[in-house]
């Protein structure tokens, strides 16, 4: 599930109002994707605010969202804000409009407490089908298209890689994106929904990075994104722009480990093994946040990563061994 917010540019809302947030995401089981004119925030309940830059695309999407729920165009004003729950099978199952005539943030704070109340609730008689949300979902995607075509006067962009994945046109519904991964270009087409896990994985053969959940929740899909860490399952990947993403496959060097996949192998810190991608990613975007200060303290930090095995005594202890090495740089060609 999905808190998806399109609000007016927010100012930072204080650690308050943001520990209030986070019981609301809790009890939603779900991520906030705030989308604002200028800037835009994912927001997991066991995380910081992360800021993002807010683009067109993003913004249509969302208000196409709306619109598959009756939401009238006048409605989308930068006085309102609207937010809504996107479920599973990427339908808006419910939605609420605040007036800001207020503090946004705490419209926001109360908007979030409607949708976690809803959540319990039977689902609503009216809610639209699929089918009906998909059909809209292509009206959306082909508004992408058509604002893509009002932007081709500006000077063209420069040539695709020589890593280009996909040399297809790209069908009505899907939009062009270079995903720039582990220091390589790759251009693809996809629709706006696809997540960069999945582009990762089905688009890209890069299957190092797991799914758990798909749902923020398990951090088996932790990748970095300009060195920091983020869940891929929560990430659109028209939303990465020309970013750097690192995955576990870019950590390795041609001939030698990761100090910390050394140190994950030292400490025998896997069993089964689904999670490590996941641990070793975090663990890295940890040593880099320098918060990896005692034992205490990467416990904290990494309980965004699950593991069904149990192994976390050993991933502390290999944490420990790669922070006490120096273990936390990012491969040169991903710097
Ligand atoms: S698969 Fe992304 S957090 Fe679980
Ligand atoms: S080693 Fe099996 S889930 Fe972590």
């Amino acid at each position: 599930m999905l808190v998806v917010a399109l609000a007016p540019n927010f100012d930072d809302p204080g650690e308050e109002v943001l520990e209030a947030l986070r019981a609301e995401l809790r009890c939603l089981g779900a991520a906030l994707l705030l989308i604002g004119t200028d800037h835009s925030f994912c927001f997991r309940p066991d995380d910081e605010l992360v800021e993002e830059p807010s683009t067109d695309e993003l913004r249509l999407w969302a208000a196409q969202l709306f619109r598959a729920q009756g939401v009238e165009s006048e409605a989308l004003t930068p006085e309102t804000l609207l937010l809504g729950l996107l479920d599973d099978g990427g339908s808006l199952r419910w939605h609420t409009r605040r007036e800001l005539d207020g503090d946004p943030s705490l419209a926001l704070l109360e908007a979030a407490r409607l949708a976690a109340k809803s959540a319990l609730a039977p689902a609503p008689i009216g809610v639209l089908s699929r089918r009906e949300v998909v059909l809209t979902s292509l009206i959306g995607a082909l508004s992408l298209v058509l604002l893509e075509g009002c932007k081709r006067s500006e000077p063209q962009r420069p040539a695709p890689s020589a890593s280009a994945v996909s040399s297809l046109a790209p069908a009505p519904f899907e939009r062009e994106v270079t995903l720039n991964v582990n220091d390589k270009d790759y251009r693809l087409s996809i629709e706006p929904r696809v997540s960069v896990l999945d582009a990762l994985r089905e688009r890209l053969g890069l299957t190092g990075t797991k799914k758990g959940c798909d749902h923020g929740q398990c951090g088996a899909c932790t990748v970095l994104l300009d060195g920091r860490r983020v869940n891929a399952c929560l990430l659109l990947a028209v939303m990465v722009g020309k970013r750097k993403l690192t995955t576990i496959e870019g950590l390795a060097g041609p001939a030698e480990l990761h100090p910390l996949q050394e140190a994950f192998v030292a400490h025998d810190a896997l069993q089964c093994g689904y999670c490590t991608p996941g641990q070793i990613v975090s663990a890295l975007g940890l040593l880099r946040e320098k918060r990896a200060t005692s034992a205490e303290a990467i416990r904290e930090h990494m309980s965004g990563n699950l593991c069904r095995c149990g192994a976390y005594p050993n991933i502390v202890k290999a944490i420990e061994a790669a922070r006490d090495a120096g273990g936390d740089a990012l491969p040169a060609r991903a710097t």
